[in-house]
């Protein structure tokens, strides 16, 4: 489950061009005082898209395909911070927002904004291409194209951030998987598509040969921790039902699930 941090210091809001600007501020882990970014939704956007559940299940998935991500929390903005604030547009997202407790990660210092004209060896070097765009059609997240990549750079390692809009599915999408239909806002338009399809035969044979083992392995009980916890803290359980039936359904017909990523790169 998320540690939950304290918020103590608002430093700004970020507007780089994201759907929520999330804010940059300073939490108190007990441990010492910490930057990170949190991401305040407004109470429409949790209602409608479910988004803090999205954020800490693609956190915790991440984690499983050992793919970077900044540490997340759940952060508490009780009312002596609140008052702290002193900053009209801040004040004003807040009245909007939900009042649980909102999704956060570690700030990353310094970091920019992955640059989708960089050639496929040099992403490469970042991250693994491959798994990621397997990760993001597990997850279904449609939110890593080239408009939006959602992954920072630093050090020349790319880290994921952003998966409130994962997690797209109702109960027709395996019967969508097993007709071989999938939607091109997350197979076709990913940010890393057509790295891999250019890829040399010899090289693309070899893709998703770790996603696979992972997927195979990947622990879906494990995400129990999580669910419950999203609960104790009051967000609806709705879909966790038909989250946990797609990631098994994956992980049991993982074969398959590797063949429709082979088809979407050809
Ligand atoms: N952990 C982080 N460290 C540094 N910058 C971040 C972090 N998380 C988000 N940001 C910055 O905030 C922007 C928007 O965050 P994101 O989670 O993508 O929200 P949105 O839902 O608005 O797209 C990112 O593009 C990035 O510039
Ligand atoms: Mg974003």
């Amino acid at each position: 489950m998320l540690p939950l941090y304290r918020a103590t210091a608002f430093n700004g809001i970020i507007d780089k061009g994201g759907r929520t600007k999330p804010w940059s501020i300073l939490v108190d882990t007990g441990k010492g005082y910490r930057p990170f970014v949190v991401k305040v939704f407004s109470a429409k956007m949790v209602h409608e898209s479910d988004s803090v559940t999205n954020e800490v299940l693609g956190y915790a998935l991440a984690k499983q395909f050992d793919l970077p991500m900044p540490e997340a929390a759940l952060i508490e903005m009780n009312m002596d911070f609140q008052l702290k604030i002193g900053d009209g547009q801040a004040q004003m997202a807040l009245d909007d927002a939900d009042k649980r407790l909102k999704f956060g990660t570690e700030l990353i210092e310094g970091n920019y904004l992955f640059d989708p004209s960089l050639k496929s060896w040099q992403a490469a070097k970042m991250i693994e291409t491959d798994t990621l765009f397997a990760f993001d059609n597990l997850i279904r997240n449609a939110d890593r194209g080239s408009v939006r990549p959602n992954l920072l750079v630093k050090s020349k390692s790319a880290y994921l951030i952003d998966h409130e809009q994962a997690f797209q599915l109702d109960n027709n999408t395996i019967g969508e998987f097993e007709a071989g239909r999938w939607e091109d806002k997350f197979g076709r338009h990913h940010i890393f598509r057509n790295y891999l399809a250019n890829a040399r035969k010899a090289i693309k044979n070899e893709f998703f040969n770790s996603f696979e083992e992972y997927l195979r392995r990947m622990n879906v009980v494990g995400l129990n921790i999580y669910f419950q916890q999203l609960m104790r803290e009051g967000y609806s359980a709705e879909r966790h039902e038909t989250i946990r039936v797609w990631l098994n359904h994956c992980k049991q017909n993982s074969t398959n699930f590797v063949a429709l990523l082979k088809k979407l790169i050809t």
